[in-house]
């Protein structure tokens, strides 16, 4: 038991984190099973609100019209009914029609994702284990598996909750902050440790441009 603590202890903290990443998961999805009917009523309700508001604009727009139907003959025109306008102000291009759908289904790949990217992670970083690899280098794939795997899944949860109130878009667009770093992490990690295999495989790590890497 010592022996396999001490061959994990290059990755250790980001085997904890992936474990982690699967235990928020399994949490958020008992959470979303027992509170499905509230989130998913919330969202229409919000939805239902967004769409009140967006009607009352358009009929704004139309009064507009009316009023200054004198103007129109010069080519100016008030509204659109072809852009939908959001509660925020914002324009929506919904394709499904359904927002309140939309946010579920984002919902649920925070879960997919805690599951799958947590499970990935501790298989590659046991993949890492297995190469030649300096100790410090292994130390470092295993904060950027694990810190992706943390960070990516809540981008998906965060975007749910915006999506009814901004906007599919403006919802994805508010969390690129998070959604980048963490694709970053996870996507650099892939093409790294592609790299570091093709190198064991090819024997190139021998050679002294790469081999400062190795042990
Ligand atoms: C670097 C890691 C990953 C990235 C950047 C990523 C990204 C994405 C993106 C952007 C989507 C949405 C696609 C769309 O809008 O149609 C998606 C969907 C999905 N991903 Fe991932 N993903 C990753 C890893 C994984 C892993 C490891 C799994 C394994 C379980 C997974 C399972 C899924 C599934 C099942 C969907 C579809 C969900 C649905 O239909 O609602 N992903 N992923």
């Amino acid at each position: 038991m010592n022996e396999i603590s001490s061959v994990l202890t290059p990755v250790r903290h980001g085997l904890v984190m992936a474990v982690l990443a699967l235990i928020l998961g399994a949490l958020w999805a008992a959470y979303m099973a027992t509170h499905h009917e509230q989130l998913h009523g919330a969202f229409e309700a919000q939805q239902e609100k967004a769409q009140q508001i967006n009607m009352q604009h358009m009929m704004e727009g139309m009064n507009m019209d009316g009023m200054h139907a004198a103007d129109q003959h010069s080519g100016h025109s008030h509204g659109s009914a072809q852009t939908d306008h959001h509660a925020g102000g914002n324009e929506v291009h919904s394709h499904s029609g359904n927002l309140a759908m939309d946010a579920m289904q984002r919902l649920l790949r925070g879960h997919i994702h805690f599951m799958g990217i947590g499970l990935l992670s501790i298989v590659l970083l046991l993949l890492v284990l297995s190469t030649g690899l300096k100790t410090c280098w292994k130390n470092v794939f295993g904060w950027t598996f694990g810190l992706g795997a943390l960070l990516y899944p809540p981008a998906w949860i965060l975007m749910g909750f915006r999506t009814v109130e901004l906007g599919p878009q403006a919802a994805e667009a508010s969390v690129l902050w998070l959604f980048g770093p963490a694709v970053g992490l996870l996507v650099g990690s892939l093409l790294a440790l592609l790299v570091v295999i093709l190198l064991e495989w090819s024997g190139l790590k021998r050679l002294r441009l790469f081999a400062w890497a190795f042990s």
